[in-house]
């Protein structure tokens, strides 16, 4: 009787309440010892059931496709507490839905592992819908508990993730804030990766929802959104097939995953990621556990100790970190601090962290080493010379060939360097460095005591040499922390896909677009001409690579294979200048508002200045104009392919003269083209011309009915005079600062000046853009060496050294072609400027040689 209105009762759930879900009444039980019993889903998509861990444990688990994937599991995370992991019983173990309307799992002992927490509470039955959810409904179907309410580690499609929910594994967790950010943190503390809804629309949110769309995009939602939801992230197979499963997961190593199971009814059980949050997983913070080093081994990371002064916690598992094998406490004045080339410790976030601002590695190292609260510092060589120190409990360390930075960290006693083949280099000559200083003492004192022949003597000089050699190199790898790694060819073929993704064609060869292991997108440059030994393009590589400037290019690395002479740079997500300056047909909606303009003069200056006055070798660009000046995110201008001119022409790179370069008609200052010895004020020509370019949004050679069938350069000048500044400044620019609109007007004009001696330094110049100094109006700069070619690169062939000619390159994107060559007799120049630049070239000559 009893039994026969239970199943009225059922009968009734099953049509009145849900047609898609199957109902589970009060008292029912899974027990671990019975795996035929589950609670399945109308279309049994999902169930339910215990899922062996070994064969004699078990965790009860909502699972896709027959334990497939599991997508919830009752866990110690899954009410806020604990560490997220699935709650493990053996055989005896058994799941009730208690007839208080509890779900509770028990251990074969009788032990309550887990209870939902829904005791009298009106629960009247459980459901499992086709979408996943098990939820705990009373009898009006209010749902009182769901596991989409209480997710652990997974979220299926359509389950809503929203502020106050968390996905944890392990130390990590996944969270929304109010303002709808999804942030993966660390400990709860440390949020190492965020993803916002965009900017515009962050004003008004009600109820922030994040939710994995079935066809693979991750969308963001809100009701106050007029069109429903946006797009935040996409899978790789996004939209393409409806029998995939897609799921995202927090995964225990610490990243944020979008996973794609193909089962469809077969169940083969393939599940590829199509989707993670943090593309480098080295910069996942604590991966590798305190003071452990996370790298890269076959595009595979990896996890180390800093140096044999360090044992790992763990030996089975590099993932649970390292310590020290003799602590810092039991330590006391033998402390020392070990520096790791190449080496970070990730700070999250960066501006927040104990700072401070240090050009010298040294400082670096010593304030953290006075420090009592510092254990480790790392100094990152991107020009922005910021020192962090780190004070909290761990210390996540990340080293690979192309990281700017040096690290250091407190160890006891003497620092014994790991065999680590980025270290190789710097260890063995800091070694053989140390062995010859030693020798060299030993040998002074020897020869103090006794008298030995002329034999010694010859001995000891030489030795004397072979170190002085050393540490001039040892030097340089010191001051470079961002020393140049050297890559293969095939890495970088298989980096660019084949030299596929074409970025541009520079004066000196193609730029490729590639990705290195680590994930780190980079230009790789693809020189031309250039037939010079291996020894002498890596010193020249040397030189361009210890300039570390915010507002120079980086390189990474480089190739010397064969013929093979590649440069890898970083790159710069928003490409070149010209192109947000001369409208074309195709960008004619890029456009800069005046304050990026004015930030990218002042940059590009102040990147100039740095090549020029304050970089150990002093480097003249000679090829400054706006396709060599590259914007990144933040509009930031960073100045690109300096250096390569020397490249171009080592073997007389004391004489660097016309010959040498090709510049690009239009930027190239006058004395130039009359082939007079090139100085710094070259390129404060060029510079001149570019900021009028940046001011006007117009090329400087241009002639139009408009400039009264003038260069562009000298029209602005005659309106200038006559007070119209705003009929040069770029009619797209809407709020222009007129101060600034001024001084970069006449800073303009001072650099474009025919005589090079009445051009300003570029340090001056910085000083003059910023309003430090003064600007005396400036006077006409003369009509330049005025030619019918326009707008092109000229290439420059020359008898005078017995140069090999270089073939013609790519014109500028201009209205004119026509090339123009530079013979070996070129145009007398004025006699004035021919004696101004001569004299000039006398002082600058020793910048630009290095060997003098
Ligand atoms: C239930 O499991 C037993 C073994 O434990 C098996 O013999 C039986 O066929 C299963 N029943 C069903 C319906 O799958
Ligand atoms: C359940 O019992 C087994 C053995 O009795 C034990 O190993 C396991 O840790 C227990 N599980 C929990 C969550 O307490
Ligand atoms: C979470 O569950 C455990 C037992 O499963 C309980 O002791 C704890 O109080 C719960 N925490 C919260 C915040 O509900
Ligand atoms: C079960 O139902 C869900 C939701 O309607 C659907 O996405 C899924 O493809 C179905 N599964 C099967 C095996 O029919
Ligand atoms: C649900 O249960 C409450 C008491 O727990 C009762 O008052 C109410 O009438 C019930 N509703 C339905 C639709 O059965
Ligand atoms: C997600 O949230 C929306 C809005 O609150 C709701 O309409 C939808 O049913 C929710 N989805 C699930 C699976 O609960
Ligand atoms: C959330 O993101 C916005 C931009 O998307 C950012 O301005 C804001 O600072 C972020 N808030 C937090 C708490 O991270
Ligand atoms: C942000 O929203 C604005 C206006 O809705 C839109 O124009 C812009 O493209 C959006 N940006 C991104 C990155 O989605
Ligand atoms: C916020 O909401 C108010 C009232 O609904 C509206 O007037 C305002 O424009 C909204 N602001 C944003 C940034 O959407
Ligand atoms: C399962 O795969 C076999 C071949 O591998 C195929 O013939 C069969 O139709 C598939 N079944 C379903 C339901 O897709
Ligand atoms: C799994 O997927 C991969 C890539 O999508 C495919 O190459 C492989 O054959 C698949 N394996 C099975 C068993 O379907
Ligand atoms: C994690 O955070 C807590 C406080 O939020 C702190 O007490 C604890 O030391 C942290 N753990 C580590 C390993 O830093």
């Amino acid at each position: 009787m009893s039994k026969f209105s239970l199943i009225l009762l059922y009968l009734n759930f099953l049509f009145t309440i849900s047609s898609s879900s199957t109902l589970i009444p009060l008292g029912s039980t899974l027990q671990a010892s019975n795996r035929n019993q589950s609670w399945s889903s109308p279309n049994t998509s999902f169930s339910l059931s215990f899922i062996p861990v070994t064969p004699s444990s078990f965790v009860a688990a909502i699972t896709y496709n027959a334990g497939d994937v599991i997508v919830w599991s009752a866990s110690d995370g899954s009410n806020g507490t604990g560490d997220g992991a699935s709650l493990v019983v053996n055989s005896g173990g058994t799941l009730n839905l208690l007839s208080n309307g509890a779900l509770r799992l028990t251990n074969g002992s009788g032990a309550i592992v887990w209870d939902s927490a829904t005791a009298n509470r009106g629960v009247s039955h459980a459901s499992l819908d086709d979408l996943g959810n098990f939820q705990l409904l009373n009898n009006e179907s209010v749902q009182i508990w769901s596991s989409f309410q209480n997710p652990t580690d997974t979220l299926v499609p359509s389950q809503n993730f929203t502020v106050g929910m968390i996905l944890r594994s392990g130390s990590y967790s996944l969270t929304l804030d109010r303002s709808a950010n999804l942030t993966l943190n660390w400990n709860d503390t440390i949020e190492y990766w965020s993803l916002g809804f965009n900017s515009s629309i962050n004003g008004n949110l009600t109820s922030p929802r994040f939710m994995l769309q079935s066809n693979g995009i991750l969308v963001g939602l809100d009701p106050s959104f007029a069109r429903g939801m946006i797009n935040m992230a996409f899978t790789t197979d996004y939209g393409e097939s409806n029998d995939v499963f897609r799921f995202l997961r927090m995964d225990n190593d610490g990243n944020l995953r979008i996973y794609s199971s193909s089962t469809g009814n077969n169940g083969s059980g393939n599940i590829t990621q199509t989707w993670a949050a943090v593309t480098d997983q080295c910069q996942v913070y604590g991966f590798c556990g305190n003071m452990g080093i996370c790298s890269y081994k076959d595009s595979k990371p990896v996890c180390g100790c800093p140096s044999q002064n360090f044992e790992p916690v763990n030996e089975h598992d590099g993932r649970k970190g390292c310590k020290r094998k003799v602590e810092i406490e039991d330590c006391p004045g033998d402390v020392t601090m070990l520096q790791l080339e190449h080496t970070m410790f990730l700070t999250y976030p960066p501006e927040l962290s104990d700072q401070l601002v240090t050009l010298a590695i040294v400082a670096c190292r010593t304030n953290c080493l006075a420090s009592s609260t510092c254990t480790a510092s790392t100094l990152v060589a991107d020009g922005s010379g910021f020192c962090y120190l780190k004070t909290p409990d761990l210390v996540s360390g990340y080293q690979g060939a192309v990281l700017p930075s040096t690290s250091f960290i407190k160890v006891c006693g003497q620092a014994i360097p790991n065999p680590s083949p980025y270290q190789e280099a710097s260890a063995k000559d800091n070694d053989s460095l140390h062995t010859m200083v030693i020798v060299s003492v030993v040998m002074a004192s020897l020869l103090a005591l006794v008298v030995v022949g002329i034999g010694f003597w010859c001995l000891l000089y030489s030795n004397r040499n072979k170190s002085g050699r050393m540490s001039v190199q040892y030097e340089l790898v010191d001051y470079a922390s961002g020393a140049p790694v050297k890559f293969s060819y095939k890495e970088l073929q298989q980096s660019t896909k084949g030299f596929s993704e074409r970025l541009g064609e520079g004066g000196f060869g193609a730029v490729y677009k590639g990705t290195l292991a680590n994930r780190m997108v980079v230009a790789v440059k693809q020189l031309e001409g250039i037939e010079q030994g291996e020894r002498q393009f890596r010193m020249e590589v040397a030189t361009i690579s210890s300039t570390h400037h915010l507002n120079l290019v980086r390189l990474v690395g480089f190739c010397c294979e064969g013929r093979h002479r590649l440069l890898v740079y970083e790159f710069l997500k928003n490409g070149s200048l010209d192109k947000f300056l001369f409208t074309s047909k195709d960008q004619s909606g890029k456009s800069l508002k005046w304050e990026n303009r004015f930030n990218i003069a002042l940059g590009t200056a102040r990147g100039i200045t740095y090549l020029h006055e304050e970089c150990r070798d002093c480097i003249i660009h000679c090829d400054i104009k706006p396709e060599n000046i590259l914007l990144d995110e933040g509009y930031t201008a960073k100045v690109s392919d300096f250096g390569l001119a020397r490249l171009m022409n080592p073997k007389d790179h004391r004489h660097l003269s016309l010959a040498s370069i090709r510049g690009t008609r239009g930027y190239l200052a006058p004395e130039w083209l009359a082939n007079h010895p090139i100085t710094s004020k070259c390129d404060v020509y060029s510079y001149g011309m570019v900021l009028l370019e940046i001011v006007s949004g117009r090329r400087n050679f241009e002639v139009s009915p408009e400039t009264d069938g003038k260069k562009f350069s000298l029209w602005a000048y005659s309106e200038f005079e006559k007070g119209h500044i705003e009929a040069i400044v770029d009619k797209r620019i809407k709020d222009v600062d007129s101060k600034e609109v001024g001084r970069a007007i006449m800073v303009s004009f001072w650099c474009i000046q025919e005589q090079p001696s009445r051009r300003p330094m570029m340090g001056k110049v910085v000083q003059m853009l910023e309003g430090v100094i003064d600007i005396d109006s400036p006077p006409a700069p003369k009509p330049a060496v005025e030619g019918s070619s326009r707008g092109t690169t000229i290439t420059v062939n020359s008898n005078v050294s017995g140069l090999s000619t270089y073939a013609a390159s790519t014109p500028a994107p201009s209205s004119s072609s026509s090339f123009m060559n530079i013979g070996p007799s070129p145009p007398t120049p004025e006699t004035e400027m021919g004696k101004e630049s001569s004299s000039l070239l006398g002082l600058k000559r020793s910048e630009t040689d290095p060997d003098s």
